[in-house]
Formats: C-alpha cells, structure tokens, sequence
C-alpha cells in the first residue's frame, strides 16, 4: 500500500516511523518532511521513506503529489491542512485521506465553535463567552475579576491564549486581540474563559464517526522554563500514561467528555473520523475541557507511537471505515519524550547548528529520537527549526523511562541546546508520596 504522510514535526516523525513497521505499508511518502524521516526504511521491503519539499499547506501540490504516486491513504498531521479543507479536497478527488474534514476540524479551529458546542451538549467545560467588541469582552473578564484566559477564536499557532490574573491583565489582553488585531482575522472574535485550577492532562480519542477509542491518559509540559515557569511552547515533552486518573476515573472522563461529544456530533451530523485530542483540567469540581483539537498531539504523539502495540495502519483505516469498535489500541509500558530546542525557542531561532551524538543516543536501548526541526547538510545533521528532537524513551516505569531518556539527551549536543530537565516530574513526585 502506498501511504503519504503531511507534516514536518516530531508527530510526523512518529507516525512515519510507525506506519513503516506495518507489513501492509510497501511505500511510505512524507511531505515536507526532516531528515530524521528521510533516514527512516520500510520493514516490508527496506525501501526509504520519500520526502517531498512541499509545505503542509499547499493543498493543490500535495493533490498533485497523491495523484501522481497512486497514493492509497494520505494521513494528516498537522492542524493548519485540516482547517484549510485537505480532507474534502482529497475526498473530492476520490481518495482516501485520515483525518477530519473541515467541518469536523473545527473543533479545533474555531474555539467559539468548540465552546458553543460544549455548551449546547453538556459537555463540562469552563464558565466562557464569546466576543467581537471590546466592550462587553471587559464587562465579562470584570465579571470574572480578570482571572480569565483570553483566547483568540482560530488557529494562532498555539500562542492565541493570553493567561491573566488581574483586571488590567485582562482589559490589555482583550484589546491586543480586538482592537490591536495581534492574531490578525484568527482573533477578530474572541472566548473568554474562567481560569482554572488543577492539574492539566492531554486525551486522545480515536473517532470513526461513531465509536471512540480513548487512549490512556498523557501530559504535556508547555511552558519553556523548569516548573512551569516562562512563556508558552508547542509542547517541551511528554509522558503517558499519567497516574492522575485511575482505570475507572478515565471511564468517568470519557462517560462526562466523549460521550456527550459523540452524540452532539451525530445530532448535528458532524462526520468526524481522525483523532479528537482534548485539552483537560482535573479541577476540584471535576474534568473540564479547556479546548479540543483534532489532531494527534506533538509531543504526545511520540509517547503514544512509541509504545503502541498495535498496528497504527489497522487503526486509521478503521477511523475510515466505520471499524473501530472491533478495534482496540493496545499499548505497552510507560513512554517518555524530551523535546531538546534550539536557543531563543519559543522566540526567534537561528539554524544550522550541527547536532552531535545523534548515532551514539539511538544506540541505547529503548531510545528513538525523533526528528522536528532538522535537515542534513553533506553528512551532518543540522538544526533547522525551535524544536529540533523528541528524544523518546520506553520503561518498564516511570523512572526508568525517564532515566534512560535523560541518558540519551545527555549524547546529544548542539550549540544552544535547550531542554527541561523535570518532564514527568509531577507524577514521579507523585509516585513517591
Ligand atoms: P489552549 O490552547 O486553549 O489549550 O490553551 C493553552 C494553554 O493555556 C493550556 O494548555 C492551559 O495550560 C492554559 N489554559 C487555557 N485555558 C485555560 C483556562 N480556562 N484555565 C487555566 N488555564 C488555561
Ligand atoms: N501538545 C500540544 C499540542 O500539540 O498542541
């Protein structure tokens, strides 16, 4: 089967190094792709993995790239080609594509949509609002004393929320967005929300339009800075499963979340086949959904690929299909991802700065490093983006998943490297309580 995957990040990584463990998968294709992909191979028939120069978001290339190549099935990475309407382009054109189409993706490209949404099916979420005028925008955070996340309505590559605590905070936040336009068109409408309390996990849910198969539980680490501290990133490592919610609890989860979201789609005949991964904040008073998105998380994508047993190819086209309730993921272990980024990320960054140590890392057992921001240049591997590599490690534990990632990211060197040295931290403090 020839399979193309669309993206560039350490999730594309992931699902390319996935997808070529699958006997079924005989040519395996990514664009735009990083030079991690570009080394990977087929374990069908050892042939290498083709990456294609064109951005994710060129729609029409991409079309002309999947027809050309008998593309069989195309999977989508990232967020932006699913708002933009990859999925009814390529269905228009009769082929077979993973992921939602652009009704179904906005859930994640349009907040107001999303909170709408909640609100209309009961699912819980935090106390919000929804607003083009300055005005009333300030009459509603005041309401809130300006605790309050103000959120630009589209898709403003992760940094279209303004976390506030004070009035003036707020009152500044909300005229960046409306009156300042700093999100251009993306924040011309903005949601308003409660700020909430709790510790923050990461779902991800496959949907097949009916059924959903809810992974364990997973956590991102957003902020740059050790402890949660300095501004927010795409995400500076991963873990799963977390020891936040227990087998029932996550049952619970799913019966408050996933299945209100389930039946809101078929009442309003939201066909969505792809992943669901919302944003979850274990409050005093229960889960609450901050946000969903309808995309695989990065770097939540290389802890789950990682130890996912199951075939990755049976579980897309089963999304396709209608399949999934005879499907069930399975997944072994506990896997942890370090994301190391390039001096001055989540800020400007320069590029090509070789990365040494690579070989000597990936030679540690139960290590993959999975490539982001990164090309060859002759025979060196050189930095070409914020985040460079998701060092990913499996464990028998948490500790032990943890310890052997931190030995692989101490190989590693470029110049400016930076990394978190507490990724798991919460739930190893957690584990030894
Ligand atoms: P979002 O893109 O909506 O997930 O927001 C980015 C980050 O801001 C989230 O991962 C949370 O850490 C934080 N955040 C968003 N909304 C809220 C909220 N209502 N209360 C507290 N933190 C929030
Ligand atoms: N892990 C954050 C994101 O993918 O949006």
């Amino acid at each position: 089967m020839n399979v193309l995957v669309i993206g560039s990040g350490g999730r594309e990584h992931a699902l390319v190094w996935k997808l070529a463990q699958s006997p079924r998968v005989t040519r395996l294709w990514c664009a735009p792709g990083n030079a991690g992909i570009a080394a990977e191979q087929l374990a069908a028939n050892q042939s290498p993995v083709r990456c294609a120069a064109i951005p994710a978001d060129n729609l029409h290339a991409l079309l002309a790239l999947a027809e050309d190549n008998q593309i069989d099935l195309t999977v989508v990475g990232p967020d932006n080609p699913l708002a933009l309407g990859i999925v009814d382009l390529f269905q228009e054109h009769g082929l077979r594509i993973w992921g939602p189409n652009r009704r179904a993706a906005q859930f994640e490209s349009s907040k107001a949509f999303s909170q709408h949404f909640m609100e209309k099916h009961g699912i819980p979420t935090a106390r919000s609002k929804v607003f083009s005028d300055a005005g009333p925008a300030k009459k509603f955070a005041a309401e809130l004393c300006g605790i309050c996340a103000v959120k630009a309505d589209g898709l403003a590559l992760g940094k279209g929320v303004l976390l506030c605590h004070s009035l003036e905070e707020a009152g500044l936040a909300i005229d960046e967005m409306l009156v300042g336009q700093k999100f251009g068109v993306a924040g011309s409408r903005i949601v308003i929300q409660e700020l909430l309390e709790g510790m923050e996990i990461s779902l991800h849910a496959l949907c097949d339009g009916r059924t959903t198969r809810l992974f364990p539980t997973a956590q991102d680490h957003k902020r740059i800075g050790e402890h949660d501290t300095g501004p927010n990133t795409g995400g500076m490592g991963a873990y799963s499963p977390t020891p936040f919610l227990s087998p029932r609890e996550l049952g619970q989860v799913s019966t408050a979340i996933l299945d209100p979201w389930c039946e809101g789609c078929r009442e309003e005949g939201i066909d969505f086949r792809g992943v669901l991964y919302p944003g979850v904040m274990l409050t005093r008073d229960g889960p609450k959904v901050l946000e969903f998105n309808a995309r695989f998380g990065d770097p939540e994508a290389q802890v789950y690929l990682m130890g996912l047993e199951t075939d990755l190819l049976d579980l897309l086209e089963a999304c396709l299909d209608g399949g999934l309730r005879k499907r069930e993921p399975r997944f072994r272990d506990v896997a942890v991802c370090v994301v190391m980024a390039s001096a001055g990320y989540p800020g400007h960054v320069g590029k090509g700065q070789i990365i040494h140590g690579l070989e000597e890392a990936a030679r540690l057992p139960d290590i993959k490093i999975f490539h982001a921001g990164t090309a060859r240049d002759g025979n060196n591997i050189i930095t070409a983006g914020g985040r460079v590599l998701g060092v990913t490690a499996l464990g028998g534990t948490l500790a032990e998943a943890c310890d052997r990632a931190y030995l692989a990211v101490s190989k590693i060197q470029f110049d400016g490297a930076q990394f978190r040295s507490d990724i798991a931290a919460k739930a190893l403090g957690r584990a030894e309580e």
